[in-house]
């Protein structure tokens, strides 16, 4: 049995009466990249920031490490690595500088950090900025050095709120290379995301928030079995016609095409040879679509709405 590194019962937070967290209950093992997957406003950046002891849960538990979080900030937050939402450097020292005050406060000697510093700069293509001031640095090297500011004491258990968030496609690409990396090194990683592509190729295991409900937790694979039940069928007639009783499924028209959402595909595609030919119609186009990771995303969201 993997050791788990994060383990949450029944985890509530209210801003005043507003439920933002509305008892959420799981785990992240060890060496494992867990993502937290969910619209705007689910509730991701609340609860990351509640368990890494940055806001205080209204109610439920929080363990990091087997230690309670509420009880252990500063022991916990010795190990682990922070990413924000907001990129956190100070925008008044430079690059080299921020890491220097990141190592400091975790109690590095002054020659680790400049030699781990160094190393992060060039792995995350900021050696040449190193000196700069953060103040002239675009996002996607704000963020970048945000995480080599986490990564600077190599910790065990990284936290990072949408790390790709708003950045170029080589940025991204970089920043998700590091974190497959820093899992083939042992560590484990707890990821909030939107972005269900990022979800897919990053993580081992996802949970889907929305109304600061867990609505589902597997495998991406097994979140993608789960959608097989929202198969679409797209067929065009000729000419166009419609009788959209005459479908099992669900029958919605967009341009001159029918998108018949399905659980039985080959029902379906019976049920349209039947259709053009009792109507005498042809059938010009036939497409089955397989829901991706993001329709299956949606309709998940859309049933716990
Ligand atoms: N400080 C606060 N005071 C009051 N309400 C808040 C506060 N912070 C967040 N909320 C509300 O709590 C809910 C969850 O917000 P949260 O920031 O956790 O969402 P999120 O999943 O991180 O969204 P996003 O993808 O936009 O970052 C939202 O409805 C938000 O408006
Ligand atoms: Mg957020």
């Amino acid at each position: 049995m993997p050791e788990e590194v994060i383990r949450v019962y029944d985890l509530k937070k209210y801003y005043g009466d507003f439920p933002a967290v509305k008892g959420i209950s799981f785990s992240v093992k060890k060496g494992e990249v867990f993502g937290f997957l969910g619209p705007n406003g689910a509730g991701k950046t609340t609860t990351i920031r509640m368990l890494t002891g940055i806001l205080e849960p209204s109610e439920g538990r929080i363990e990091v490490f087997g230690m309670d979080v509420t009880k252990n900030k500063l022991k916990i937050r010795e190990r682990v690595g922070i990413v924000p939402e907001m990129a956190n450097p100070y925008i008044d020292l430079s690059a080299m500088q921020n890491l220097f005050l990141m190592g400091r406060l975790y109690g590095m000697k002054k020659r680790e950090i400049k030699e781990r510093s160094l190393s992060l700069l060039e792995t995350f293509k900021l050696y040449n900025k190193k000196d700069q001031k953060v103040r002239t640095f675009s996002k996607g090297m704000k963020q970048r050095l945000s995480l080599a500011m986490a990564l600077l004491p190599d910790p065990e258990l990284l936290f990072l709120d949408e790390p790709t968030s708003g950045l170029d496609v080589m940025s991204a690409r970089l920043i998700k290379d590091i974190i497959i990396s820093e899992q083939q090194r042992g560590k484990t990683i707890f990821l909030n995301t939107h972005n269900m592509q990022d979800a897919n190729e990053l993580c081992n295991r996802v949970a889907i928030i929305n109304h600061g409900k867990i609505v589902a937790i597997d495998t991406p694979e097994k979140i993608k079995e789960l959608g097989a039940k929202y198969n679409v069928v797209e067929v065009s007639f000729s000419p166009f016609k419609v009788n959209e009783d005459f479908f099992s499924g669900k029958v919605k028209i967009s341009g001159n095409k029918l998108n018949i959402h399905t659980e039985d595909v080959h029902r379906t595609i019976e049920e349209i040879v039947e259709f053009a030919r009792r109507e005498k119609i042809k059938i010009v186009t036939l497409n089955v679509k397989k829901p991706s990771l993001e329709d299956i995303f949606m309709e998940i969201v859309k049933e716990n709405a």
